[in-house]
């Protein structure tokens, strides 16, 4: 397993040096990392990127991943436009070249572990905008394992829509014989069934008993939306695939951002926590209610503390409880060793003890 780099992530303003339209509505936006930074800006094949820009007035971020490699000179994620959405109109519609963006340091732990050692076979799954991590990773593990191969099946709505299209098809033929992609597409008929519709637990089991009968499975990365991804994960699992073999990224849930946590929580407004957080060497002191949600009060209390989701997706709150007990709501980006380690997604923990002390340095 990948381990998470422990230090605090920090924000940098970084020129934008380069937007390139992928798709109709999809940018690259590569940054420059000064010598400076170069190290704070290593990264690892499907880290993610937090940005951050004022719009509207509004201090807004979000989450991209790296489509670029570690090897690559510029830094570059993709930004898929989602209908309505602030951020992704934003940045398809108004960045520009030069613009200094507050890009916050290389977070995620949905990385392999690259060894040149290794001889194993990759499973690569997402939907639209999901390919930006798994091209990395496909990439850097094409390039510094030379005995393992690579499988990559996408989802998208039709041809046009495929991001990445020729990068992935230069990939084929730079890496003969070790790299192979499939494209599933809902808005165009195919006379090979499984590459018509939405990728799924039926399609995915059609794929291992057919294109993927020849090699076992060694990893499994899926990364997309809420329900692909979930369906998929259990699929492997059902399979007799383990935890450490498959990894999962969730882009968005079913909740639109900033709604109300899926689980309510329900708890008295007057139990109280006496609360500490340690952050950037300092403590600070503040008595909040059970059923609230430890990051909204730390930030209440005045802390800048690191944040980008608010929906338990990337995990960039990550805090670890040193002292007391915190539940979270929901966490689908926490490693399970991370939790039995004592970690929490501070957006989505709530104290469930009379006394918390979070560690956001550790
Ligand atoms: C770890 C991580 C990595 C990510 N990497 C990428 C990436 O590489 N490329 C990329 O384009 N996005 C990526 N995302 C999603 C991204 O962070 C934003 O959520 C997305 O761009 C929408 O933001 P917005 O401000 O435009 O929309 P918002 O204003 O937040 O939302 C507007 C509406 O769109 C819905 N919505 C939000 N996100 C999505 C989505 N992904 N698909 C469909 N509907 C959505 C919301 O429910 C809401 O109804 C990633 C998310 C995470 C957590
Ligand atoms: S801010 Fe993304 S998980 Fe908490």
């Amino acid at each position: 397993m990948y381990f998470r780099d422990m230090a605090r992530p920090v924000f940098h303003s970084l020129p934008v040096v380069e937007i390139k339209k992928e798709t109709n509505d999809c940018v690259s936006v590569a940054f420059s990392i000064p010598a400076e930074l170069k190290e704070a800006y290593q990264y690892q094949p499907g880290q993610y990127l937090t940005l951050r820009a004022t719009i509207d007035g509004q201090d807004i971020r979000r989450s991209y991943s790296l489509c670029s490699a570690p090897a690559e000179e510029l830094c570059r994620v993709a930004i898929k436009k989602v209908d309505g959405g602030v951020f992704s109109t934003w940045a398809n519609e108004a960045l520009t070249v030069g613009t200094p963006l507050q890009v916050m340091t290389p977070m995620g732990s949905f990385c392999p572990t690259v060894d040149a050692s290794n001889k194993k076979h990759y499973l690569l799954v997402g939907a639209g905008s999901g390919v930006t991590p798994l091209i990395s990773i496909a990439k850097t593990v094409l390039a510094d394992e030379p005995n393992s191969e690579v499988t990559m099946i996408l989802g998208n709505r039709h041809f046009q829509s495929i991001i990445f299209r020729d990068e992935l098809e230069d990939l084929k033929d730079i890496y003969l014989g070790r790299f192979r992609i499939f494209h599933v597409l809902s808005g165009e008929p195919n006379e090979i069934s499984l590459l018509h519709g939405r990728i799924d637990a039926d399609k995915l089991k059609g794929f291992m008993e057919t294109f993927l009968a020849h090699s076992p499975l060694d990893s499994v990365f899926l990364c997309g939306p809420q329900v692909m991804t979930e369906s998929a994960r259990d699929y492997f699992y059902s399979i007799g695939m383990s935890e450490e073999q498959v990894h999962l990224e969730l882009f968005g849930t079913a909740l639109p951002q900033g709604a109300p946590r899926k689980k309510e929580v329900v708890l008295d407004a007057n139990d109280l926590c006496e609360v500490s957080v340690i952050y950037d060497g300092q403590q600070t002191d503040f008595k909040m209610s059970k059923g609230a949600m430890v990051l909204d009060e730390a930030q209440k209390a005045g802390l800048d503390i690191p944040y980008s989701c608010k929906g338990g997706m990337c995990c960039t709150c990550r805090a670890k409880v040193v002292e007391g007990n915190a539940e979270m709501v929901v966490n689908y980006a926490l490693e399970p060793g991370e939790v039995d380690a004592g970690y929490v997604l501070t957006c989505q923990a709530h104290p469930v003890s009379s006394k918390l002390i979070v560690d956001f340095d550790q």
